[in-house]
């Protein structure tokens, strides 16, 4: 298949890139810079110039393509609410660009857009999370109701011994606040999985070819706040203190709103639809391996 991968040279797209093209797959990747177009080139893709604010660009992509992996998305936290409402644009505008046509899209989520007190998230749990995120549910239901192909790909917490997912701007609170904090007792928990087996999954959802449902990349239910925060502590030879739900806000900033939140989520649907068994490290084990300093 030609896939139209937009996010191809983020952190995730690198390794989805990857396993595409070791599969036999061709890529089309977006990219928006001269140094991603040669990284591309280099992974054996074919570059695509764009951007998510050019929505021709991502048109064109699409329309040239057999199915799209939708993974780009501007991190900028402090803009989260308008990144993830322009979000709908960019999957509408996909959508729009496959319709009539068997071809799928498959769009990227996380798992906390579907909070389940007391249990682990599933993947028929629907999204129901304040976080602004869930606009990329809601534009990827918005495209099914038109008739389109969607896949929802909910991701937990990313990681190899580089990234981490949130754990990453966890860190660099940590260090600029000179503590590594986790709220109450610290037993909430993340689901993880590590960024090859995410990647595979991409792939297996891609050929499967089943629209209408919703996947949970996760290789581990959940991960203690503590646990992690303990890692970051002895990583950067800081105190590892306790923040009351009311000092969250304060100390974490815009990840106030999820580091004290319990979100385990299971991938046991996911694993017997794709036949998909993670192999890879734990989170814990790839942020033992974090070079802090
Ligand atoms: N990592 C996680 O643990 C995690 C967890 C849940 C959900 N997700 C989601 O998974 C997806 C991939 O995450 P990631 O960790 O791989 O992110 P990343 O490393 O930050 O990569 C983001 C990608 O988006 C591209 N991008 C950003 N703004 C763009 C724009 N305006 N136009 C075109 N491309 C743009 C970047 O291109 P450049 O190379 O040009 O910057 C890059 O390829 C995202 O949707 C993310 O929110 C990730």
């Amino acid at each position: 298949m030609r896939v139209f991968v937009t996010g191809a040279t983020g952190f995730i797209g690198t390794a989805v890139v990857k396993e595409l093209i070791d599969a036999g797959h061709q890529v089309l990747g977006l990219t928006r810079s001269e140094q991603g177009a040669v990284a591309l080139t280099a992974a054996g893709a074919e570059p695509h110039r764009g951007s998510l604010e050019d929505l021709d660009s991502l048109a064109s992509g699409a329309a040239a393509s057999d199915g799209v992996i939708h993974l780009a998305f501007n991190h900028d936290f402090t803009n989260w609410q308008a990144h993830s409402e322009h979000d709908r644009t960019v999957i509408a505008t996909l959508g729009a660009a496959l319709a009539g046509s068997d071809r799928l899209l498959i769009v990227t989520s996380g798992t906390a857009a579907a909070i389940t007190p007391g249990r682990p998230t599933t993947e028929q749990d629907a999204p129901n999370s304040p976080i602004p995120r869930v606009a990329t549910e809601e534009a990827a239901d918005a495209v099914t109701s038109k008739g389109g192909r969607v896949v929802v790909m909910r991701l937990p917490q990313v990681h190899d011994p580089l990234k981490q997912g949130l754990i990453t701007p966890l860190i660099e609170i940590a260090r600029a606040k000179g503590v590594s904090a986790y709220v109450g007792d610290g037993a909430n928990r993340w689901p993880a999985g590590h960024v090859d087996d995410v990647a595979r999954l991409y792939r297996l959802a891609l050929e499967k070819n089943v629209a209408g449902v919703r996947y949970n990349a996760v290789a581990e239910e959940g991960v203690a706040l503590r646990e992690i925060a303990e890692v970051i502590g002895r990583g950067l030879n800081i105190p590892v203190v306790s923040k009351t739900p009311e000092e969250a806000a304060e100390h974490f900033g815009w990840l106030g709103a999820l580091a004290g939140v319990d979100i385990p989520a299971t991938s046991a649907l996911t694993r017997e639809q794709l036949g998909w068994t993670p192999i890879g490290p734990t989170m814990i084990a790839d942020l033992s391996k974090l070079a802090f300093v």
